[in-house]
């Protein structure tokens, strides 16, 4: 059946239109969300995609790591995603252990995200690792967003969360990673906290669009938790600007509505019947 005009996505606004965004004056911005209510005002936002991070283990579920996130859990939260999101694209991320088993599996969970939750498109965490993975799902007509750097999802073996391609050896090693995946298919790159000179000679270097999270300001777009950015934890990480205090605005509200409470102030006769 063909699509209607109304239910297909504006150019502007698609996953596929973001590869012409390269080296452009107009970067890609891109947030992540959990929730269909984040989603419906984030999709009033001059944004380009919003991103299903696993790492609403840590944010929305209290995990220490992004771990423990399930599949199930993950279609469930890019389920909500898609209600609110309107006309901006989804990317839902691959959780741990849901493509490193085989490609034919990463195929399955990724078509899963497309065919039951809506996304548009899945982000893999990971290098030669998974390029396998990502042929298999690209050949499927699936967008994959890659990410390389601090990869959060090898923090085990990583030993912490640390700066990547510090190092001449490591920085080859990104680059590698970041070759490769452009080559597998992938329509852009999530750098994650790197030296930002090297993110500026890795966004020279592809011809992909690169999208930084604690990788300095010369990559392609950036993207960020949209809860770090509002201010839900404080104090913020080092690559994180707070635009709003989110969890202490948050506090003050609730302590006046209890004292009020207490001191028989609320519900005044203009809140009651
Ligand atoms: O899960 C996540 O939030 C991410 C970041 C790149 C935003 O992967």
């Amino acid at each position: 059946m063909t699509a209607l005009p109304s239910q297909q996505p504006t150019p502007a606004r698609s996953l596929a239109a973001l590869a012409a965004r390269k080296h452009g004056a107009d970067k890609i911005v891109a947030l992540t969300a959990y929730d269909w209510l984040t989603a419906s005002w984030l999709a009033d936002c001059p944004l380009d995609f919003l991103l299903v991070g696993d790492s609403l283990a840590n944010v929305i579920a209290g995990h220490r790591s992004t771990l423990p996130v399930t599949m199930d859990e993950m279609i469930y939260h890019t389920r909500m995603v898609v209600r609110g999101a309107r006309s901006l694209p989804v990317v839902a991320d691959m959780p741990f252990l849901s493509y490193e088993i085989s490609p034919d599996d990463a195929l399955r969970n990724a078509g899963r995200f497309i065919k039951e939750a809506g996304a548009d498109g899945v982000k893999i965490e990971g290098g030669m690792d998974v390029i396998p993975a990502v042929e298999k799902i690209v050949r499927a007509h699936i967008p994959v967003l890659g990410h390389v750097g601090l990869k959060p999802q090898s923090v085990l073996q990583l030993g912490g969360y640390k700066v990547q391609a510090r190092s001449p050896q490591s920085a080859d090693a990104v680059r590698a990673e970041a070759l490769a995946l452009q080559d597998a298919g992938v329509f852009a790159l999530v750098l994650e906290c790197v030296p930002r000179a090297f993110a500026r000679q890795l966004t020279n270097e592809l011809k992909i669009p690169t999208i930084g999270i604690g990788a300095g300001n010369a990559c392609d777009g950036q993207i960020l938790v949209t809860h770090d950015l509002l201010g839900w934890f404080e104090p913020p990480k080092k690559f994180v600007k707070l635009y709003a205090h989110f969890r202490a605005d948050a506090v003050r509200a609730v302590s006046a509505f209890a004292r009020d409470v207490r001191a028989g102030s609320f519900p005044s006769p203009r809140h009651s019947f």
